[in-house]
């Protein structure tokens, strides 16, 4: 993550703007040519794909043949094993055991869900994702951590309606770099169902990329909200919803928001 990803400059600016972005291609003319081929390859993936899950899935399809570390947001291999990490420290500290059941969306490529999966009892780890050129990779990430004895779920899925799961089953649910990737109706889809599916106790985390200033999108790719839109629509439908303060303190350019049935102790 850069320093200064959560600076109030960079919390405010709109990276929708024409005025950012020749301000940023003077600043970094050696992505301008990446960017402009980026563009016509989304270009052409959204007229093929007018719906977000289909137009998402085909982006993961594009990104995770050629690397699919990259296609989760990790440039490095380093930076890969950093952020499963800071997922799985997080969770365990806000109490995670391996007696839970827990739902993973958007599991990618089992970057923090590896460690989810060797941590919980066997057969708890349920993971669904929209993109089955993901799928495959999860499951080699699967075999070269040699997990299989765990049996975790993974499974694909077109859209966020979780109509094919249980009643008050998940103790945790958890979404890390898919709602900044999701335009609202597919946000509220997921916040309109969730809360059958976990239990009374339990709770659902999710991290989107915040801003203080105008709400915007890049490329249909990458989303960012106010804070207050999505404690909103949390709380719209029934839900408890507070900002995790704590989880500033991490070197993630995310921000992350817990949602719950009923009150959690903070
Ligand atoms: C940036 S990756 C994050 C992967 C994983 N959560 C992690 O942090 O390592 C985003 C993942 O979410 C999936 N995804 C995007 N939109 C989704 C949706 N509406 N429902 C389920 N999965 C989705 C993508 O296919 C991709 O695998």
């Amino acid at each position: 993550m850069p320093k200064d990803a959560r600076s109030p400059k960079k919390l405010r600016s709109n990276r929708a703007a024409l005025r950012h972005k020749v301000t940023y291609a003077l600043r970094h003319p050696e992505r301008v040519g990446p960017y402009v081929r980026r563009a016509g390859r989304d270009a052409w993936l959204r007229i093929k794909h007018p719906d977000h899950v289909g137009y998402y899935r085909a982006v993961m399809a594009s990104d995770a043949r050629r690397n699919p570390e990259a296609a989760v947001g990790s440039q490095t291999h380093d930076r890969w094993l950093a952020l499963g990490q800071m997922q799985f420290e997080y969770l365990i500290e806000h109490g995670l055991r391996p007696e839970h059941h827990m739902l993973d969306i958007g599991y990618g490529n089992l970057r923090g869900g590896r460690h989810f999966i060797d941590h919980l009892d066997a057969g708890h780890y349920y993971g669904i994702d929209i993109s089955p050129d993901i799928l495959i990779a999860a499951k080699k990430t699967l075999t070269e951590h040699g997990l299989q004895a765990k049996l975790p779920h993974l499974t694909i899925t077109g859209d966020l309606t979780l109509d094919f799961l249980p009643d008050d089953h998940f103790d945790v649910v958890h979404a890390h770099s898919v709602f900044s990737h999701s335009p609202l109706n597919v946000i509220e889809e997921c916040l309109s169902h969730v809360g059958r599916v976990l239990t009374d106790t339990g709770f659902f985390d999710f991290t989107f990329d915040r801003t203080e200033g105008t709400e915007h999108q890049v490329l249909r790719e990458d989303f960012y909200y106010r804070t207050d839109t999505l404690l909103t629509l949390a709380r719209g439908h029934g839900l408890h919803a507070r900002f995790m303060a704590d989880w500033e303190k991490r070197p993630h350019g995310q921000s992350k928001i817990r949602v719950s049935r009923s009150p959690l102790p903070s």
